[in-house]
């Protein structure tokens, strides 16, 4: 990116009348690059904190203060038994992301505070404004765009230096900024964190489920050149259904079952709640996998399709298997990855963990799935 842009901005952080700014790091390149560009106009007037929500992935409040150590020194706040307090149980998505919202501001702006800032710094960028006022989901970190007065309601004003940038632009800005590469090419990671890939219920079990098989496949399929790959988890659960069986005849020796979960697919601009369908089986050639959600998508208003790869019996949980290519997250393909590269993946999270009876990978680009599942 133009040096000169970069000082203009810089220039413009400058000249406001900031006494102290807090940002609250993800680890993601939006925030982080936010406030490394924060620090270069207003130096040790920045703190930076990352917040554990209790929704991280495996070891990553301390893997990200680690890697950020010499751009951006980082105070870890574990307020993780608050997020419990107020959101284990909760089932819904969007409930989810508004009481996480509510949690994540109350703490900010308690360490706020504590600090005595009066700014607080945001990598909100420009989609993410966009879809929140499009009503497609409820962005945690949109506040002003849809009417939250920070200043009278959490007592600090907000800044947010790449609210008009798109990824590519952020990503170039923090290359131009030195945040390690590590942060720069880092997958995106919801604000709510493992909270919305526990699908349904909200149980410490089950996030105990999702964070342990999330770090085999963020293992197993690192550097892939893939744009987001993780794992969700739910429960092993079936509503009975007649008739599905027949839309896949001709694909192999087929079964489906219709999961009790429902999860998020796109209906023309908006996000919206449809079935989930497991297939097991033997099928003729693998490369049919790909092709499963176009004999099933349109029928039984489903949003996602999953194929078995593994199962043992017995557990509790069902474990899928993500892994998307996409330029801009609004529409992402299947990443075509190899059946055995998948089942040893697979393999290891049911040796890894006997709460888990069965996974799979889900063969459903977006549309008509979402990447998440809520
Ligand atoms: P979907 O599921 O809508 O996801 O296909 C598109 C991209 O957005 C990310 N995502 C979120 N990011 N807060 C975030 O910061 C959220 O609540 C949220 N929900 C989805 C998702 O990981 C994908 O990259």
């Amino acid at each position: 990116m133009d040096m000169a842009i970069i000082g203009k901005m810089i220039e413009d952080i400058k000249s406001l009348p900031i006494k102290c700014a807090l940002a609250a790091i993800s680890g993601g390149v939006d925030s982080t690059t936010a406030a490394v560009l924060v620090r270069r106009a207003i130096g040790n007037r920045l703190k930076a904190v990352f917040i554990d929500t209790g929704f991280m992935r495996f070891n990553e409040p301390a893997h990200v203060k680690d890697i950020l150590n010499d751009i951006l020194p980082i105070d870890i706040i574990n307020a993780s038994d608050r997020f419990y307090h107020e959101m284990l149980g909760l089932g819904d998505a969007e409930k989810k992301r508004i009481r996480f919202r509510e949690v994540f501001y109350a703490v900010l702006s308690e360490i706020a505070r504590y600090y005595g800032c009066d700014w607080l710094v945001q990598g909100t960028i420009a989609p993410d404004w966009i879809e929140t006022r499009g009503g497609i989901k409820t962005q945690h970190n949109v506040l002003e765009q849809i009417g939250i007065d920070t200043a009278s309601k959490y007592g600090f004003k907000l800044l947010e230096p790449l609210r008009e940038l798109y990824k590519d632009q952020v990503r170039e800005l923090a290359r131009t900024l030195n945040v390690p590469n590590e942060i720069v090419n880092r997958q995106p990671f919801p604000g709510p964190g493992l909270s919305i890939r526990a699908v349904g219920e909200l149980t410490l079990e089950k996030l105990d489920v999702v964070r342990e098989a999330t770090r085999i496949v963020e293992e197993g399929l690192e550097g892939m050149g893939l744009s987001q790959w993780f794992a969700a988890a739910w429960e092993y659960e079936f509503t009975s259904d007649e008739g599905l069986s027949r839309a896949i005849n001709g694909l192999g020796d087929l079964q489906t079952y219709l999961f009790r979960v429902r999860a998020t697919g796109v209906k023309g601009d908006s996000r919206s709640y449809g079935n989930v369908v497991l297939v097991k089986g033997h099928l003729v050639r693998w490369d049919l996998a790909y092709e499963l959600h176009r004999y099933l998508a349109a029928a039984y208003d489903i949003t996602h399709v999953i194929y078995e790869l593994v199962n043992r019996g017995s557990g509790k949980y069902f474990v899928s298997i993500r892994a998307v290519v996409t330029d801009d997250f609004m529409t992402a393909d299947v990443a075509r990855i190899p059946r055995d590269t998948l089942m040893d993946i697979a393999r290891e999270i049911l040796n890894n963990d006997d709460r888990v009876v069965a996974v799979g990978y889900d063969v459903t680009p977006k549309p008509p799935a979402t990447i998440e599942y809520e």
